[in-house]
């Protein structure tokens, strides 16, 4: 599985991030990726449509199963609330 995590930064992923996902347009889809997930972080609620949307359609375009995403915003990012979300979502998976 391929977990993507980042930052928002001006309503998108980082640059680093994205950087490492166009690259890998050049081996294809990656073999042995049946699931994704997508955790971002931010300082304000409802900022994560565009990560969203790149996110989904590269699950689409390559065929990975999305497994689910998980959004922190503000104080939500390292409270131990949070970390516990992070916690249950792995076990489900
Ligand atoms: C250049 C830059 C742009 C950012 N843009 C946004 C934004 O558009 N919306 C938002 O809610 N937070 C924005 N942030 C805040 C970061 O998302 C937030 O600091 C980060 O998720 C928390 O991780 P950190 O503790 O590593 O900074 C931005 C931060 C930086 C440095």
């Amino acid at each position: 599985m391929i977990v993507y995590a980042s930052p928002i930064y001006y309503f998108g992923m980082t640059a680093q991030i994205t950087a490492a996902m166009q690259r890998v347009f050049a081996i294809g889809k990656p073999a042995k990726a049946t699931k994704a997930a997508l955790l971002l972080s931010s300082g304000s609620p409802n900022v994560y449509d565009g990560a969203v949307a790149t996110y989904k359609g590269i699950c689409a375009y390559t065929g990975i199963q999305d497994a689910g995403i998980i959004t922190a915003a503000g104080e939500e990012n390292g409270s131990e609330a949070k970390l516990n979300e992070i916690r249950e979502f792995a076990k489900s998976l």
